[in-house]
């Protein structure tokens, strides 16, 4: 029995007027709704990959990378991160090393794309690739397409005379120390540990061409 002298509010009450504050502050139903799907924006982008004109219809939100793999079946460029951490997308844009799957393929129309298979063949291997191969550059060979895409882009950036973190003198021409190719190659992880080969077979092609 309640003494109401002592509690001038009912425990019946109480609890009414707790229900009723814990329902106004309740989250309305509607908005744990999962948002409406919008409709695709499809893009037509035209492309030079490897020497040929490629037209493609795409969701602009479509990668380059994406764009290489799954449209044109290009599977030499890999998928590591899909965040620009790995480098393992790495191709050549006008001749300079892109992370394909931080550029969209519609910022690139009208470009000339070159991906692994396109810098040679099997029967007619890049210099790049046949010294990786001479020098074991790799392992599991995961990462190489985008490994020697960046030596064949850190080779022309050295060339054009572009200073890296590494470099002593930014005024100068970049020389080709170990020092300046690990820096520039370090945005190429390798699992593998293939590093100190991969920098051996990149001097050879340097040292080849000077
Ligand atoms: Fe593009 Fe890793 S997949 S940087
Ligand atoms: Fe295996 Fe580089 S060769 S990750």
């Amino acid at each position: 029995m309640e003494d109401s002298s002592l509690f001038p509010i009912s425990r019946r009450d109480l609890l009414i007027a707790g229900a009723s504050s814990a329902a106004a502050t309740a989250v309305p139903a509607t908005a744990a709704d999962p948002a409406p799907v919008e409709t695709p924006v499809v893009s037509r982008v035209t492309l030079d990959v490897n020497g040929t004109s490629r037209t493609l219809e795409v969701d602009t939100r479509t990668t380059l990378l994406d764009a290489l793999r799954e449209h044109l079946h290009l599977t030499g460029t890999k998928k590591g991160c899909d965040q620009g951490q790995c480098g393992a997308c790495t191709v050549l844009v006008n001749g300079r090393r892109v992370v394909s799957c931080l550029s969209l393929a519609v910022m690139n129309a009208g470009a000339r794309v070159t991906t692994i298979e396109g810098l040679g063949t099997p029967t007619s291997l890049h210099p790049m690739q046949a010294a990786f191969i001479r020098h074991d550059g790799y392992q599991c060979g995961y990462c190489t397409p985008g490994q020697i895409c960046s030596a064949v882009g850190v080779l022309d950036e050295i060339r054009r005379g572009v200073p890296s973190h590494a470099s002593q003198d930014i005024t100068a021409q970049p020389l080709l120390t170990a020092a300046e190719l690990r820096e520039r190659m370090s945005g190429n992880l390798c699992r593998c540990g293939a590093y100190s080969n991969i920098v051996d077979a990149i001097t050879e092609v340097a040292g080849a061409r000077t």
